[in-house]
């Protein structure tokens, strides 16, 4: 075994969340912030987790691995899951860096899945097959939030801007977004995926013939915005995120805070802007010119804690030095 170091990246989901979950298309893009995993060998009977952000470190011990809890448990699982499949197990330890902000629907906990199953392969001397390596990610999403699309671990193990359908897996779509930016604004308030995934399901179980045709109309939404990215239609682009806002507002993700980053972005000149991920929290995304962007991101600035300006990242995982 040796120590390695893999990375991979955020994503921002530009069409789709939610409607993703229950077989609808949606597009996600992966994004310039990276979560970066450092597997090595290590003492122990089992895998330690250490967060440098959270400043956290865990136990998870292999003689009790059905009884396995904690904050980093989904880490755990990755790494394990990843030494399943090589049919190899032996003490490592997991050290987590991420640029990515937890919580705020930029595909966080998938990306540090993806790395950390990336690295563990490689520790073991195994090139990893990024299929296997998605599969295992999927499973440690789903620790995290129970019934996950499987978007999140798809963007972060290709990269680039893809469109995904559960049970079908994923596209590549070419879109470079020349001349166009990406601004992502934090709510500053912190969200659950899985709450806010099973309240989605419940309303729809609730009212499905009211909520089946907006699970359509998204899912024709998408298709739309495909072709319109792919075109470089930008401004047809901004319009159809403003519908799909509505549409996520619709199905009870948006909040008071949400609205009023979405809509300043937009009076500030954004081409569009909707909430992006889970939403209940999180971050908004909007799509602006270059030339409108400081506009855009100093209106914003009055009302969010944190700001990102992304580019879109065209690599998935990958390896990286030590
Ligand atoms: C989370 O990034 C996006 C959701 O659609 C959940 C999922 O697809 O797993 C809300």
């Amino acid at each position: 075994m040796q120590a390695t170091r893999s990375s991979a990246p955020a994503k921002v989901i530009l069409f789709g969340e939610h409607f993703v979950v229950e077989g609808q298309p949606a597009i996600a893009a992966a994004i310039s912030l990276r979560a970066h995993v450092t597997v090595e060998p290590a003492d122990t009977d089992g895998i330690l987790v250490y967060s440098k952000n959270l400043g956290l470190l865990e136990e998870y011990r292999f003689a009790e691995r059905g009884a396995w809890s904690g904050k980093m448990l989904s880490i755990a699982i990755a790494a394990y899951t990843a030494m399943e499949s090589l049919g190899r197990k032996s003490g490592v330890k997991v050290t987590v860096d991420s640029e990515i902000p937890p919580g705020s629907g930029m595909g966080s906990s998938a990306a540090v899945a993806v790395a950390t199953t990336h690295a563990t392969f490689r520790a073991f001397g195994e090139e990893p097959d990024l299929k296997e390596v998605s599969r295992i990610a999927f499973e440690a999403e789903k620790v995290v939030h129970g019934k996950p699309s499987g978007i999140d671990n798809t963007v972060a193990t290709y990269g680039g801007v893809i469109a995904y359908r559960k049970g079908e897996g994923f596209i590549p779509l070419k879109a470079e977004l020349n001349g166009v930016r990406l601004v992502l604004a934090d709510s500053g308030v912190p969200r659950n995926t899985g709450e806010m995934v099973k309240r989605v399901l419940e309303l729809k179980n609730t009212y499905p013939s009211v909520l089946e045709p907006l699970y359509h109309a998204a899912g024709r939404l998408v298709v739309e915005a495909a072709r319109r990215l792919e075109e470089g239609d930008y401004e047809s682009l901004g319009r159809l995120m403003n519908v799909n806002h509505g549409f996520l507002s619709a199905i009870g993700v948006s909040t008071l805070e949400l609205e009023k980053l979405v809509y300043t972005a937009r009076r500030a000149g954004a081409l569009g802007s909707k909430l992006t991920g889970a939403g209940g929290g999180g971050f908004i995304v909007a799509l602006v010119t270059a030339e409108k962007e400081k506009e855009v991101v100093e209106a914003l600035r009055q009302l969010s804690p944190r700001i990102f300006s992304v580019e879109i990242s065209s690599e998935g995982v990958r390896k990286e030095p030590l």
